[in-house]
C-alpha cells in the first residue's frame, strides 16, 4: 500500500467552469483518485476554491454583493456541482480560509529571511476618491494610439496596443469614474525566483518521466527570454491575504496582500490543514502528507492542471518551496492537459461560450460526461466537443456496448433459469479464451490507469465491454439453451460474473453505474481482480441478483439537436 497525494487545480471563485475547465485537471484527478483508491492506497485528494485577485472583486461587484459573501455562496455552489459530477475530495477547501492566511505569511516570512524577497519602489496611480492605488486594468482613458476612449491602462482593446496608465490621455477610475488621480512612489515585494533558476532546471531535468506537455512548457519559460524574471507577489487590493512576515507587520506593506497566484498554490497544503481540522485531527496529520520530516517522504504527490497552468507549477510554486528551505513537500508527477474546444470554437468564461458545469448535470446525469469527457481527454493534443461526438460516444460505447450487455444476459437469464446464478456446464473453451483476452486487456488497462493515460486506459476498458459483448453473440445462449442447457447456463454463469468485474473496473470513469451493477449482482466484492480467471468466479451458482433498470438512454436525434440549438450562443 502507498500513499497518494492528489492535487487539482484550483478552479477561480468567480462563476461555475465549463467542461473543458473540467476534463483540464478535477475530472482526471478524480479518476486517478478513485483508482488508487480502489488499489488499496491510502490517498489525500484535495481541491479548493481560488479566491483571491482582481476577477473576484469585479464578479462580486457585478453581483452586488460584498466580495467576502459572494465566495462563501460561490463556493457553496461550486461545492455542490462537484458533488453532482461525483469528484470525491477529500476536502474541498478555500484559499480565503484562515490556515492559508497563516501559510501564506509563513512562506513569504521564510523566503524573506532565506533572501528571496526583494522590496521593488514602483510608481502607480493612486486614486483619492476611491482610498486606494490602482491596478492598471482599474484605470480607464483615451488610447494615445487610436483615440479610443475606453482604453485599460494595460491595453487598448480597439487597437490591441499594451499600455502603461500613464500613457492614458484623461485617465479615470474604472471603479467611481473620479479623475482625481495622482501618481504615487509605493513598494511591492518580488520573488527572486531568478536567484533559483539552477536548482529549478535540476530539478525539471530529473523528471525524465513527466509528460513532454509539461516539461517542455516548463523548459520554454526557464530558457526563453525573460521566462524566469523576478516576480511581483502583493498588489493593492482590498481583497486578499494581508502581507505579513510570519505573524509580523510588513513595515511599508501597509494595506497590501499577497498577489492571487502567490497564495493559490499555497492553498494545496493549506486545504490539508483545513481538512484536518473538518476531521478532528492535529497537525501531525497533516505534516505527515506534507513535510518530508514528518512522514511525507514516502508519500507520491500528483498533480492535475490544464497547460495554462503548468508555469506557476513548475517553477513559481516549487521556487516558494525550495525557497523556504525548509521540507515541504515538492509535486513528484505534474499531469497537464491540452484544451477541450467547443463546437468549432473556444470554451469560454468570459464570454458565456460552451457547456458549464451546472447545465450539463441538468441536462444528464454524470456518468455521460464523465465517460465522454475522459475518453476524449485532450491528452496528446486539443480536442473537441460536439453535441454529434457526444451522441456517438455515449450511444455506442455506454448504451449499445455496456448498458446492452447487462440488459442482454440479466434478462435472458431472468426468463430462462430465474434471478439467480445459474449451476450446471462447464467453461467453454470460447469462455477460457475470453477470460485469456480479457487477463491481458485487464493488464493493459490498469497499467494505463497506473501510468495516468486516460484516453487510453478508456479505449482499453471500453475494449474490455465489447469483447464480453462479442463472447455472447458468438455463444448464443438463446439458441443452445434449446439443445445444451448446461452450455448455455455456464455462458451465462461467465457473463453473469463478468457484469460483476465490469463495475468494479469501471468504477473510476462511471462511479454511479458501478455502484447500480453492484447493487444488482448484490455483490460487496469490490477488489480489484488481480487476475480474469478467478475474478469470474467470485459469483458462485445460485448466488442472486436483480435486473437493473436500463443504464443507459440513448440520445436521440431530436435532444442532440435540442441541445446544440440551446448552447450555440452565449450564456447570459
Ligand atoms: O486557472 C485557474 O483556474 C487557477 N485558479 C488555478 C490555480 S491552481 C493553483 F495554483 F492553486
Ligand atoms: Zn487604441
Amino acid at each position: 500500500m502507498s500513499r497518494i497525494l492528489i492535487t487539482s487545480a484550483i478552479p477561480y471563485i468567480n462563476g461555475i467552469k465549463h467542461l473543458g475547465n473540467l476534463v483540464g485537471s478535477q475530472l482526471p484527478a478524480d479518476l486517478f483518485a478513485r483508482y488508487m483508491r480502489a488499489r488499496g492506497n491510502e490517498v489525500l485528494f484535495l481541491c479548493a476554491t481560488d479566491e483571491h485577485g482582481t476577477p473576484a472583486e469585479l464578479a462580486a461587484a457585478k453581483a452586488d454583493m460584498p466580495v467576502a459573501e459572494y465566495c462563501s455562496q460561490m463556493h457553496r455552489v461550486q461545492a455542490r456541482i462537484a458533488a453532482g459530477f461525483r469528484l470525491s475530495f477529500d476536502h474541498f477547501g478555500r484559499s480565503s480560509s484562515e490556515q492559508n492566511h497563516r501559510l501564506t505569511q509563513y512562506f513569504a516570512g521564510k523566503l524573506a529571511e532565506n533572501g528571496f524577497i526583494e522590496e521593488v519602489s514602483e510608481k502607480q496611480v493612486y486614486s483619492h476618491a476611491d482610498g486606494r492605488f490602482l491596478p492598471d486594468r482599474y484605470i480607464e482613458g483615451t488610447c494615445p494610439n487610436c483615440g479610443y476612449d475606453k482604453a485599460r491602462g494595460d491595453q487598448c482593446e480597439n487597437c490591441t496596443k499594451q499600455l502603461d496608465p500613464t500613457d492614458l490621455i484623461d485617465p479615470r477610475s474604472a471603479i467611481s469614474g473620479s479623475t482625481d488621480l495622482e501618481v504615487r512612489e509605493t513598494k511591492h515585494l518580488y520573488l527572486r525566483q531568478s536567484a533559483l533558476k539552477g536548482d529549478l532546471d535540476g530539478w525539471i531535468d530529473s523528471k525524465v518521466d513527466w509528460p513532454v506537455l509539461t516539461t517542455s512548457i516548463a523548459k520554454k519559460w526557464l530558457h526563453d527570454g525573460d521566462g524566469l524574471r523576478d516576480r511581483g507577489i502583493t498588489r493593492d487590493l482590498n481583497w486578499g491575504i494581508p502581507v505579513k512576515k510570519g505573524e509580523e507587520e510588513w513595515p511599508g506593506m501597509e494595506g497590501k496582500v499577497f498577489y492571487v497566484w502567490f497564495d493559490a498554490p499555497i492553498e494545496y497544503i493549506a486545504c490539508a490543514a483545513e481538512w484536518a481540522e473538518a476531521q478532528g485531527l492535529e497537525e501531525a496529520d497533516w505534516w505527515r502528507w506534507w513535510r518530508t520530516d514528518s512522514g511525507a517522504e514516502d508519500v507520491r504527490y500528483v498533480q492535475f492542471m490544464g497547460k495554462d497552468n503548468v508555469p506557476f507549477h513548475t517553477l513559481s510554486f516549487p521556487a516558494t518551496i525550495m525557497g523556504s528551505q525548509e521540507p515541504w513537500k515538492l509535486v513528484d508527477y505534474i499531469k497537464s492537459f491540452n484544451y477541450l474546444n467547443y463546437d468549432g470554437g473556444q470554451f469560454s468564461t468570459s464570454q458565456g461560450r460552451g457547456v458549464f458545469m451546472d447545465q450539463a448535470l441538468e441536462i444528464l446525469p454524470a456518468d455521460y460526461w464523465r465517460w465522454w469527457l475522459l475518453s476524449n481527454a485532450p491528452e496528446t493534443s486539443d480536442s473537441e466537443f460536439t453535441w454529434e461526438k457526444f451522441q456517438a460516444g455515449v450511444n455506442k460505447d455506454l448504451a449499445d456496448v455496456l448498458g446492452n450487455f447487462v440488459s442482454r444476459v440479466t434478462k435472458f437469464c431472468r426468463s430462462k433459469f430465474g434471478e439467480a446464478v445459474p449451476a450446471g456446464g462447464e467453461m467453454t473453451p470460447e469462455g477460457l479464451k475470453l477470460v485469456e483476452e480479457l487477463d491481458a486487456r485487464l493488464k493493459a488497462y490498469t497499467a494505463h490507469m497506473e501510468a495516468i493515460e486516460v484516453r487510453k486506459a478508456a479505449a482499453e476498458l471500453r475494449a474490455i465491454w465489447a469483447a464480453g459483448n462479442e463472447f455472447l453473440q458468438g455463444a448464443a445462449p438463446w439458441t443452445s439453451f434449446k439443445t445444451d442447457p448446461d452450455r448455455a447456463a455456464a455462458d451465462i454463469r461467465l457473463a453473469l460474473n463478468l457484469i460483476r468485474v465490469y463495475a468494479v473496473i469501471s468504477a473510476p470513469f462511471l462511479p454511479d453505474a458501478s455502484a447500480t451493477l453492484l447493487e444488482a449482482m448484490r455483490t460487496d466484492a469490490t477488489d480489484w481482480p488481480e487476475d480474469m480467471a478467478s475474478a469470474v468466479q467470485i459469483l458462485p451458482a445460485e448466488h442472486g441478483f436483480v435486473v437493473p433498470d436500463t443504464l443507459f438512454a440513448k440520445i436521440g436525434d431530436e435532444d442532440r439537436a435540442d441541445w446544440a440549438e440551446r448552447f450555440s450562443g452565449i450564456r447570459s
